[in-house]
C-alpha cells in the first residue's frame, strides 16, 4: 500500500456519499481519489465539483476496482447492488468499506462470508453508530459490570420523511431493490447496536407493516406498489435472558433522525440519546440519587471514516463491524420479516 495518503475511490455518488467525502476531507490520511456512479450526470457534476479529472470518473465498478493507483473503496450504492460490488471487491483484492445492510437477504450475505473466509480483504460494514462517543463509553459500563446483569434493552429509531404522499417511488420503497424497508434501513443499525452494547439476539417476532401503499414511479409512468414496511415493531429473545423491544419507523412525524437505547441491567440503567450523544443518561446503585447525566469523555469519541483508514495502515481496535456482523445482522433482519408473515417468534440464529 502506498507511503503517502491513502487514494480512496468511493462507488455510489448519491447521499451517503457526502458523509464519505467529509470523513475523507476530514482525514490527514487520505484523500479522493476516483469516484464512480452508474449515472453519468451525477458522475460528471461531483467530478467537477470534487475536482476529480475525467479518466478518474468511472461508470463501472470493475473498472474503479481495477485501476491498480485505488487503495481501498468507499461501497455507497443502493442496497440492491451491495452484493455484486463487495463481491467484486474482494475478488479483485482491494480493501473496501459497505455500506449496511450488506446485502438484500441472508443468502447473498452468505456467499460475501464465505468469499472472504478463502480470501481475507481488510474491510469494514458501515454501522456507523458504533462509532459514537456515547455508544462506546456505554459498551464499556455494560462490560465493566457497572449495570450488573443486563435484563432489558428498549430501542427506538425514528424518521419522518415518508409521511407525504407525494415521496416517489425510490428504491428504498421496493424489495426488489432493498431487501425490506424501514426495518433494514434503520433497523438494521439497531440491531447491530444490541450486538455491540450486551450480545446476540437468539430469536425475533415483530409487526412491520406498509402505511403509504402507493407511490408515483420515478420514471412518470404512473403509480407503483411499495411493498416493504413503513414501520416494524420488534421483540428480541436475546442471550443470557435478556429482552428487548424495538420500535422502527420513516413515518414518525417531525423526527429526523430520533435514535434512543435504554438499557436496564439488574444494579444499573443507561439511556443513550443521538439528539444528546455527548452525554449518558445513567442510574446506578453504587451512587445516590436518580437519573443524571454522564458526560461522555472525549476518549470515547471516534470516527468511521478514520476507523477504516486506521485498519488500512495496520490500526485496529477490534470494534470496527466486518463482513461477519453484516451477515449476522442479515440473519435477523431476514427472521423478522419471516415473522411479520408467520406471526410467530423466529430463530435468528
Ligand atoms: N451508514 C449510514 O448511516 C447510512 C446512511 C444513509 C445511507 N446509507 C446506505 O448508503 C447506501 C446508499 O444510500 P443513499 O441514500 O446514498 O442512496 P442514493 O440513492 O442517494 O445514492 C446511491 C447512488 O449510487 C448510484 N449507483 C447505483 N447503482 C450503482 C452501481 N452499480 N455502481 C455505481 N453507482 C451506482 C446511484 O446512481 C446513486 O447516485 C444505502 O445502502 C444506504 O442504506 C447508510
Amino acid at each position: 500500500m502506498a507511503m503517502g495518503k491513502l487514494k480512496i475511490g468511493i462507488i455510489g455518488m448519491g447521499g451517503i456519499a457526502n458523509y464519505h467525502i467529509w470523513g475523507i476531507e476530514n482525514s490527514p490520511d487520505a484523500e479522493l481519489y476516483a469516484i464512480c456512479d452508474v449515472n453519468e450526470k451525477a458522475l460528471a457534476e461531483r467530478g467537477e465539483t470534487l475536482g476529480i479529472p475525467p479518466e478518474r470518473r468511472y461508470s463501472r465498478h470493475e473498472d474503479i476496482l481495477a485501476d491498480s493507483e485505488v487503495d481501498a473503496v468507499m461501497i455507497g450504492t443502493p442496497n440492491m447492488n451491495h452484493f455484486a460490488v463487495a463481491l467484486d471487491a474482494i475478488r479483485f483484492g482491494k480493501p473496501f468499506a459497505l455500506e449496511k445492510p450488506i446485502a438484500l437477504d441472508t443468502k447473498e450475505a452468505l456467499v460475501l462470508r464465505e468469499e472472504l473466509a478463502g480470501k481475507p480483504v481488510p474491510h469494514i460494514v458501515c454501522f456507523s453508530y458504533r462509532y459514537r462517543g456515547a455508544v462506546r463509553y456505554a459498551r464499556e459500563l455494560i462490560e465493566s459490570g457497572k449495570l450488573g446483569e443486563i435484563r432489558h434493552v428498549y430501542s427506538q429509531y425514528l424518521q419522518g420523511w415518508a409521511i407525504s404522499e407525494e415521496v416517489p417511488l425510490y428504491w428504498r420503497f421496493s424489495k426488489e431493490l432493498s431487501g425490506s424497508g424501514a426495518l433494514g434501513d434503520l433497523g438494521s443499525h439497531i440491531l447491530d447496536l444490541h450486538r455491540f452494547l450486551v450480545g446476540e439476539t437468539t430469536s425475533v417476532v415483530g409487526h412491520g407493516d406498509t402505511i403509504v401503499r402507493e407511490r408515483d414511479k420515478l420514471d412518470g409512468s404512473g403509480k407503483g406498489e411499495v411493498d416493504v414496511d413503513d414501520f416494524c415493531h420488534v421483540l428480541g429473545r436475546m442471550e443470557n435472558g435478556i429482552s428487548s423491544s424495538m420500535q422502527i419507523s420513516r413515518f414518525a412525524y417531525g423526527r429526523g433522525n430520533y435514535q434512543r437505547i435504554e438499557v436496564y441491567g439488574s444494579k444499573g440503567s443507561l439511556v443513550y440519546n443521538l439528539e444528546a450523544e455527548d452525554t449518558l443518561e445513567a442510574n446506578f446503585e453504587d451512587e445516590e440519587g436518580d437519573f443524571r447525566f454522564l458526560d461522555v469523555p472525549e476518549s470515547y469519541k471516534s470516527d468511521q471514516m478514520q476507523a477504516f483508514f486506521d485498519l488500512l495502515k495496520g490500526k485496529d481496535d477490534g470494534l470496527n463491524a466486518t463482513i461477519e456482523d453484516g451477515y449476522i445482522n442479515q440473519r435477523t433482519i431476514d427472521a423478522i420479516i419471516e415473522s411479520f408473515s408467520e406471526g410467530r417468534w423466529v430463530s435468528a440464529q
